[in-house]
């Protein structure tokens, strides 16, 4: 499966997901890696495993819309079976969502439904939860609300801060992150209208 990745910075879940590939875990290749700012380590990173690398300056760009059909644009020339957002820290307009409906993937630092949007460690905190985590879904056009793949969670201890939090939380997210691209690409997983289904049994 050919794979495009969208980051904005430092690009540890993108490292994550290499290494899969390079273990022989992931039947897939990342085909380029495409960022909204320039020289953020994650373009580094791809680059030292020889991964080609574009950069879309969205500040370029008169509107979210014009932005994102450019993009869409550059992702289609790859001929992606897949899209992942690993750290792509922009909202994008319902038309480039709907378009890569079923094979666009993103992970949030909650255990979602909770947690949609930003500060999710530090409200976790605040709740006085026992527990965290990360997820991996679908996208759709509703923010942080597609189809769940799965759930990696981590205890709330009472000295965690939102740092420690999101220390452990991406420990989390490097097993978890590389693990449903892995389902994605065996094909083991798919989007339907009830929701994800993995071997023929909705998650
Ligand atoms: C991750 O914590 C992810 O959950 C959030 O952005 C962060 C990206 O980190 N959406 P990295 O760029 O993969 O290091």
């Amino acid at each position: 499966m050919n794979i495009v990745v969208l980051i904005s910075g430092s690009g540890t879940n993108l490292q994550a997901i290499i290494e899969g590939i390079e273990a022989g875990e992931i039947d897939g290749r990342i085909v380029a890696v495409i960022s909204n700012r320039p020289n953020v380590k994650g373009l580094e990173r791809a680059q030292q495993h020889g991964i080609e690398t574009l950069v879309l300056d969205h500040t370029q760009f008169e509107s979210r819309e014009a932005f994102d059909s450019v993009l869409q644009q550059q992702i289609e020339q790859y001929q992606p079976d897949l899209v992942v957002l690993a750290g792509f820290m922009r909202i994008l307009t319902d038309a480039f969502v709907d378009h890569f409906k079923g094979r666009m993937l993103n992970i949030h630092p909650s255990l979602l439904p909770k947690y949609k949007g930003l500060n999710t460690h530090q409200r976790a905190l605040d709740a006085h939860e026992a527990q965290h985590g990360c997820s991996v879904h679908f996208v759709s056009t509703e923010l942080d609300s597609g189809a769940v793949i799965g759930h990696a969670k981590v205890d709330i201890e009472r000295n965690d801060t939102a740092q420690s939090l999101s220390q452990k939380v991406q420990k989390q997210e490097h097993s978890l992150y590389p693990a449903c691209v892995k389902l994605f690409c065996s094909k083991q997983i798919q989007l339907t209208p009830e929701g994800v289904l993995y071997a023929g049994t909705l998650l």
